[in-house]
């Protein structure tokens, strides 16, 4: 249980891990997630669950901090100490015709099995990834598979278009009339992509990534408001309307622990 199978480095600092465990591959849906402790005095980490193969699940982790770093350092062969989920309320598939899908970083991930039951549900995707460089767009091959139309986007111009994922968006928005919009990535990137998406009159769904603790709804540290009413990404979420997200206060709570993930941080790599 919990072992890891496969271990593969997908781009700088980030790793893609197939996980055994039957539970999550039986119940997983495309926008759920699990919270994995990696031992006794690990703290608890959310991580999105971005397929299945067999008897074991996929996740993607990039090395930001303590935790994140210590989980990627564990090798194939190891295991989990525990891992609970699936959690969070599913992605609402379904047909809408034209789907614009907006990946960054390890969104992309968490966007892949989204993109692959849009897909199963005959809907057209029109798919824009972006990256600072070439080498941090991940799955790109999966993606190009899946898409009826691809941009992607670099800030350095090292692969597709040099630009942010809102040009790529612009692209698309100005090429086809799109019916719904999925976006993950870094919050600041999601924030934008709401912006966007709202300016075209497109209705755009979010992952949150808020700090999470118990992913159960029960400690709260997860509180985003949505709307002007205070949910739990946990519970509620992940995905909210981007347009109804209060970005300015969960982009405040975000940096409130900064400087303690930054001394832990150091300890750990001293
Ligand atoms: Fe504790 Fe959501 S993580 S309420």
């Amino acid at each position: 249980m919990n072992l890891i199978r496969e271990k593969r480095k997908l781009a700088p600092g980030v790793y893609e891990f197939w996980i055994e465990n039957n539970h999550i591959v039986k119940y997983a849906q495309p926008g759920q997630f699990v919270v994995m402790r990696l031992h006794e005095k690990a703290e608890r980490i959310p991580i999105t669950i971005a397929g299945k193969k067999g008897d074991c699940f996929r996740a993607v982790v990039r090395a930001v901090g303590k935790s994140t770093y210590e989980l990627c350092m564990v090798k194939e062969g190891d295991s989990i100490m525990d891992i609970a989920g699936p959690l969070g309320r599913p992605s609402e598939i379904d047909f809408y015709g034209n789907v614009m899908l907006v990946g960054g970083g390890v969104g992309i991930a968490t966007l892949l099995p989204i993109a692959e039951a849009l897909k199963a549900q005959n809907n057209r995707l029109y798919v824009v990834l972006g990256g600072r460089s070439k080498e941090y767009v991940i799955m790109l091959e999966e993606f190009s598979k899946l898409a009826d139309q691809m941009i992607v986007t670099t800030d350095d111009g090292s692969f597709g278009i040099k630009g942010v994922v809102t040009d790529g968006m612009q692209m698309f928005f100005e090429r086809e009339k799109i019916d719904i919009v999925w976006a993950v990535g870094p919050t600041i990137m999601m924030k934008f992509c709401s912006m966007k998406a709202k300016e075209h009159g497109v209705k755009i769904w979010v992952s949150l990534n808020p700090i999470m603790v118990d992913g159960t709804g029960m400690c709260g540290a997860c509180r985003v408001t949505v709307d002007g009413k205070i949910k739990f990404a946990c519970v509620d979420g992940p995905e909210f309307e981007g347009e109804l997200v209060d970005w300015d206060e969960l982009l405040k709570r975000l940096a409130q622990y900064r400087d303690e993930e930054e001394r832990s941080l150091k300890l750990f790599m001293e």
